[in-house]
């Protein structure tokens, strides 16, 4: 009887215990399914979260008349490089303080694309004229960007002088392999101005009276020349319309990770037909800058 009693205690303890292992196993599939039907639902949502349009500037005279614009602004900070979170026409735009120079613009351009995941980015600023028909106020669109400080020497030994009109252009994507040795790399890289990108730009052109906007070579190098001479050989060797400083590298970075890039310059500057360095060139080109981002936006297939 004793025995009887034990074994169905016994029995019933088992069956607790295999209902509390069944609803435990129950408790942790649900939460496993909820689990990955929310990180699922997290990276729709991040997908279909509106990718923002990044507007580059390296000086805060090139950059600070445009995030005075944005709506909503928040900034965030990495490294020197600063950017203005905020909106235009109510999607995401995010001005970006780079500094001056390649190596700024590179980097500022790898860590907002790593950061923000732009749909777009624009590279604006100040600029020296090459052509003589361009005057301090015009812009100039990017149709193409070009690195003018990639270059090779020739060979000279010691005594025979230096010849920079001998150098020639130097390809650093072209291969893997040492460039200074590849005659492959003897070539002058071009980086496209997004089609998308310059057709906002240009339909808006109108609406910019200072100067005239006209497609063109942006040349860019961390090197400001004051040699008329060298400036028409870059303009005609390059077919260069303006020199810069950030252009190109932004141009190869965006290139890299395939996000549509465009070069928009105001001339500040030009030597070659004495048009004198004028700082209000920075905001002049901003506002343009702003018509081609509405217009853009305005160009976006809504969700
Ligand atoms: N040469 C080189 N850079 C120029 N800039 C304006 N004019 C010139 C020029 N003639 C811009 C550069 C850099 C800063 C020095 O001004 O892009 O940001």
């Amino acid at each position: 009887m004793e025995a009887a009693f034990f074994k169905a205690k016994k029995q019933g303890l088992k069956l607790l215990k295999n209902y509390v292992s069944l609803a435990f196993i129950a408790v942790l599939l649900v939460s496993v399914i909820a689990g990955c039907s929310s990180s699922a639902q997290s990276e729709a949502e991040q997908e279909n979260a509106q990718r923002p349009i990044i507007v580059q500037g390296p000086m805060p005279i090139e950059a600070e008349k445009f995030a005075d614009k944005l709506e909503n602004v928040k900034k965030e900070k990495s490294g020197t490089f600063e950017f203005y979170i905020g909106t235009v026409d109510n999607y995401p735009v995010i001005v970006a303080k780079t500094g001056k120079g390649m190596e700024n613009t590179a980097a500022a351009t790898a860590v907002a694309i790593e950061r923000y995941n732009p749909i777009a980015i624009i590279n604006q600023g100040t600029s020296g004229g090459h052509d003589p028909n361009l005057h301090v106020f015009d812009i100039v669109l990017g149709k193409r960007t070009v690195n003018i400080g990639s270059l090779k020497t020739g060979n000279r030994a010691e005594n025979e002088g230096i010849a920079p009109t001998e150098w020639k252009p130097m390809d650093l994507m072209a291969s893997e392999g040492s460039a200074g040795e590849d005659p492959n790399a003897e070539n002058i890289r071009y980086y496209e101005g997004d089609k998308d990108l310059l057709a906002a730009a240009n339909a808006v052109k109108d609406k910019y009276t200072k100067g005239k906007v006209v497609e063109g070579t942006i040349g860019s190098a961390d090197v400001w020349n004051n040699e008329v001479d060298r400036i028409k050989w870059f303009h005609k060797k390059y077919g260069t319309s303006v020199e810069e400083m950030e252009g190109a590298a932004g141009a190869q970075i965006a290139k890299a990770y395939d996000v549509p890039f465009l070069g928009i310059r105001i001339l500040s500057n030009n030597k070659t037909n004495g048009g004198e360095y004028n700082p209000d060139t920075a905001a002049a080109n901003q506002e343009y800058v702003y018509e081609v981002v509405r217009k853009y936006i305005s160009t976006l297939p809504s969700e």
